[in-house]
């Protein structure tokens, strides 16, 4: 599996980035500031990032989607760990990803790969988005906004 950025003028695969984020109000516009990459085998396209920077120290990862019939096969976890190495190697010192209350097996693996949980942005999803969304049989309301050190010496066990 490669995992790369997306060519200019090739198209970003939006049925994987809406599995991740219902709103294609949002989704476009992440995607005019922040860079999508693509994770691919030679079945094609089976995974994909959106990330950017949101300040001069700190990046985020706003969209992160696997195609349904091969999650749990470890693809999400690479994409994180490649946003990781390559946000670092940009110079970044922190980065930020957030997601639903309800998203329990996200946020298992979030935590999994080093993010600690930085705060809550309650009615989030109640505020931006259309209709009620249910997951887990749990009302998706708030964002949990976890982080993760980039730069090993800033904090240890980072
Ligand atoms: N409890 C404990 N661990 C769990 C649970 C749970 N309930 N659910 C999942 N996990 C762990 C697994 O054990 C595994 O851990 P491991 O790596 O230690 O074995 C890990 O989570 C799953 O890892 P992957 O196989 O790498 O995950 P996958 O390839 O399925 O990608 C993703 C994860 C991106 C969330 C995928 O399932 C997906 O596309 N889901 C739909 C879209 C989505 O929800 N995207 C994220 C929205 S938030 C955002 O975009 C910023």
């Amino acid at each position: 599996m490669k995992i790369r950025e997306i060519a200019p003028g090739e198209a970003p695969p939006m049925a994987l980035l809406l599995l991740a984020d219902p709103s294609e109000k949002a989704v476009a516009s992440y995607l005019d500031t922040a860079e999508c990459f693509i994770a691919e085998t030679d079945d094609g396209i089976v995974g994909t990032y959106i990330a950017g920077g949101i300040s001069g120290e700190a990046a985020e990862i706003f969209n992160i989607a696997v195609a349904e019939d091969v999650q749990g096969q470890g693809i999400g976890r690479a994409m994180l760990m490649d946003a990781i190495e390559r946000y670092a190697s940009k110079g970044y010192l922190w980065m930020y990803i957030g997601t639903g209350n309800s998203s329990i097996g996200q946020l298992a693996l979030y935590q999994k790969c080093g993010f600690r949980i930085d705060g809550i942005i309650r009615d989030f999803f109640t505020d931006n988005y259309e209709g009620k969304i249910v997951e887990n049989g749990i009302w998706c309301r708030d964002m949990i906004r976890l982080v993760k050190t980039l730069q090993c010496d800033i904090e240890t066990g980072g």
